[in-house]
Parts: structure tokens; sequence; C-alpha cells
């Protein structure tokens, strides 16, 4: 049998045979036979849009690996740092790569005084912090002209380096802002995920900031979060990025992306169900309340994995990690129960609708002491080493511009009628 498909045009009988190569069939063969007949896609679900040695994902088998590594094997033994690292360069680091890397990472974390005093200062007092994080991103561009240079590989490389450095600090910026507590400058003897957590909550007493168990579990979550393939954020980067836009910009389009509670909300979504729900006895008649089509079972079901999220079953491990430290979160009993429930209810079985990675992060982000409203930057904070992988891979491959084209459904050519002339029916 030949990998191949056939396709015929009946109204003039014209046939193509097109191969089916690594799982996907050219737009490019299609057209020889149908030149302007265009594939009807919304939301791109059967479309790829590029090719990519980044990330690998078998939704139906439940497989996650970063640059062929297993998602599992990641968690276990690297750190966020080097996942950064593999996913920009391609492979892990050496020793001293890897030890060249965390320098060069750990000594841009700083950020320019009038980022923090003119710019972010400006935000009224009750901003939200990941729409200060977009903002912030952009206007990093402004600060780093060189990054227009992206056709130069040192430029590029530099840039890479600076995003990934700056984004928790940034990230804490926003949050002190946003509950009146003054910027602590980063402290670069710390690890990557250490000295975020200090930036962000030194010197509450409450929260376990600085427990190496907490510093770790943020690590595994960052590892879990680094890419995803061709999600909404990540397209959002390639589209504005094969326009050569600097990589500040496109980075600021993809946390625009991310901010949508479609995508990088959901794990709000799930604790606020969770509240909702507020005891055992309720799950069920909540679980009956989705099925009757009242809402969603938040956390649950993915466009592409339809099997166990890899990454939710990682995130259990760390969770109960972290509860260990921090004494557990009391919607915890409420998640399990309605997990349990689900998974052994048809309506979700037959949809084949399984926990994904957002189900259980939210309870350990808010555990660990982040406001709700830190969520989508915890989020953008890892993400923005596979944004930016996509990124040089797609500068790389010498991308066209991104320009998908439409079904035209509006009027046919009419004359223009003068303002005076016009009724509410013209
Ligand atoms: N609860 C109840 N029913 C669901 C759910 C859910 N969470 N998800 C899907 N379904 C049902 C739909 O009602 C539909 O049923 P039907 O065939 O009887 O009409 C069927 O399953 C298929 O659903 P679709 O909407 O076609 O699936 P799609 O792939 O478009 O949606 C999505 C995926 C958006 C993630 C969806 O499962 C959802 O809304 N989940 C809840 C929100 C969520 O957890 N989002 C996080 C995604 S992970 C991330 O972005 C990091």
């Amino acid at each position: 049998m030949p990998d191949s498909v056939t396709i015929t045009d009946n109204r003039t009988g014209d046939s193509i045979e097109i191969p089916i190569v690594n799982g996907g069939v050219s737009s490019a063969e299609w057209r020889k036979l149908l030149p302007n007949t265009w594939f009807f896609d919304p939301a791109f679900v059967s479309t790829a849009a590029c090719e990519s040695a980044i990330t690998y994902l078998d939704g139906d088998a439940g497989i996650l690996r970063y640059r062929g590594y297993p998602i599992e094997q990641l968690a276990e033994h690297s750190t966020y740092l080097e996942v950064a690292y593999l996913l920009t360069h391609g492979e892990l680091p050496t020793p001293a790569e890897y030890q060249r890397w965390s320098h060069e990472v750990t000594f841009h974390t700083f950020i320019h005084e009038n980022v923090r005093k003119r710019f972010l200062d400006g935000f009224h007092y009750d901003a939200h912090p990941m729409g200060m994080m977009v903002s912030a991103v952009a206007a990093l561009s402004t600060f780093y002209l060189d990054a227009k240079d992206i056709a130069d590989e040192e430029s590029r490389q530099k840039q890479v380096v600076r995003l990934i450095a700056k984004m928790p600090t940034l990230a804490a910026c926003t949050y002190r802002f946003s509950v009146g507590m003054p910027f602590l400058y980063p402290d670069n003897s710390l690890s990557f995920t250490a000295n975020f957590l200090r930036m962000m909550f030194e010197p509450l007493e409450h929260i376990r900031w600085d427990d190496p168990v907490m510093a770790r579990a943020l690590d595994v979550l960052f590892i879990l979060h680094a890419d995803h393939e061709q999600n909404c954020s990540t397209t959002a980067m390639r589209v504005v990025g094969s326009s050569h836009a600097d990589p500040y910009s496109a980075c600021a389009a993809a946390c625009a992306a991310l901010y949508g509670p479609r995508h990088g909300g959901a794990n709000e979504a799930v604790v606020r169900m969770l509240h909702e729900i507020g005891s055992l006895e309720n799950v069920g008649p909540f679980v009956e309340s989705v099925k009757a089509g009242r809402g969603r079972l938040q956390g649950f079901g993915h466009r592409v994995y339809k099997n166990y999220d890899p990454r939710a079953r990682i995130i259990k491990r760390t969770a109960d990690e972290v509860f260990e430290v921090t004494g557990k979160n009391p919607l915890l009993d409420i998640a399990l129960k309605l997990e349990e429930v689900a998974l052994s209810d048809d309506y979700f079985i037959s949809r084949r609708l399984y926990p994904n990675v957002d189900f259980y992060s939210g309870l350990i982000y808010q555990a660990m002491g982040f406001p709700i409203d830190m969520f989508p930057v915890l989020f953008a904070i890892p993400r923005t080493s596979g944004w930016l992988a996509h990124w040089l891979e797609l500068l790389a491959q010498d991308a066209k511009i991104a320009r998908p084209r439409q079904l035209y459904m509006g009027a046919d050519e009419r004359e223009y009628v003068p303002m005076e002339r016009r009724t509410a029916a013209t």
C-alpha cells in the first residue's frame, strides 16, 4: 500500500497523488490541483503549521517529550534551567556549557531601573499582574535595541538569555507592586527558582519561600510548563516572529495569548470551581450538573490529550511534597474525590476526558502562597524558554510570514450610499 492519498476534483476528473510524509500531506501539492480552494480549518484543528524538532506529543498515548527526552525523566532528574538550555539549544548541556549558561542567565536577572520605577510604577494600584507582565515584556524591546538584529546569531542568543533571566524578576515586581511591597533586587547566589521565591516573598514569615522543597517543586512545575508544541501562545510567538518583529514584541504577544482564561487561566478556574463545590458531599451533584450541560469540569479534558495528561501524574507527586511543608490545601480532598467520581463515570470515560496539568497546579501554587492572579504569570516564566526555542527554530527555517486565507462570507459588490439617503434597513 503506498503511503499517500489521492485527491480527485470531481468537476474535472483530474487527480493528484500526495505522499504522506511524517504524518502530514503537503498543501503545496494540493494547491497544484486546486489552486484557489482553501482548507476550512478554524482553530487549526487539522493543520500542521510547521515542522518542529522541539517537543513530541502523542495525545492518545499520553506521551510528552522535549527534544526526545521523556517529561517524566526530565522532571525527575533535571532542573528548569537545564531544560531551558535543552529546548533552546537542542541538546543537554555538558558540565562546562551548563556552568556558562547558568552564569549568564543568573547575571542577566536585573532589569533596568526605568522599567521598574518609571514604567511599572505607573500602573494603577490594582492592575492585574499578567496585564503588567504583557506590557513590561513588550517595553523591554525599547531597552535592547540590538534585539532588532534578528539575523545576528550572537544577538539572538543574547536576547534568549535576557528574556529567560528577566521573566522572574518582572514577575516578582508585578506581584510586589500589586500588594504594595517594595521591590527586591535579585540575589545571584541563589538558584533560578530559589531566587524567584525570595524576590516574591521575602520577608513574609507565613510563607515558606526559603524551604528547598518549595524551590525544587517550582523547578518541577517550571519543567512541566516549559513547552507544549503548537499551543495558542506558541502559535502567537511564531506568527509574530514570522514578521521578523524583535523577540520581546513576539514574546509579549505570546504572553497576551497566555493571559486568556482558556489557556493560562485554567488552573485559576479549577481553584474557583473547587471553592464553589465547597465540600465532599457536593461533588456528586456538581458532576451531575456538568453532565447535564451546566458548565464544564475545569482541569479536565484537553484538545490534544485523549488520555491521562502525563504532566498531571507528575504534578500529583509534587503536590504531596509541597503539602508536607505547607500543610494540605483544604481543597485537595474535593479535587481527589472529583477525579475519582469523574474517572469512573461513563460521560467522562466515553469522551476520553482526563485530568490535565491544570487540575492540580493551582492547588500547589495556592498552597505555596501565590495569589490566584499570579497563576498565568507563573506559567509565562517557564513557557518563555519554549517560546524562544520555537522562535529560534522559525528563524533557522527561514519561515515565510504567517498569512492564512479565509472563506469570504460577506456581501457581494454594492454601490456606496450617501449618508443622507441611508435608512436603518440599508
Ligand atoms: N467537562 C465536561 N465536559 C467536557 C469537558 C469538561 N471539562 N471538556 C470537554 N467536554 C465534553 C464536551 O461537552 C463535548 O461533549 P459533547 O460531545 O457531548 O458535545 C466533548 O467533551 C468534546 O469537547 P470539545 O469542547 O469538543 O473538546 P475540545 O478539544 O475542543 O476542548 C478543552 C478541549 C477546551 C480543554 C475542554 O476539554 C475544556 O473546556 N476543559 C476545561 C478547561 C480546561 O481545563 N482547560 C485547560 C486546558 S490545558 C492548558 O491549556 C494548559
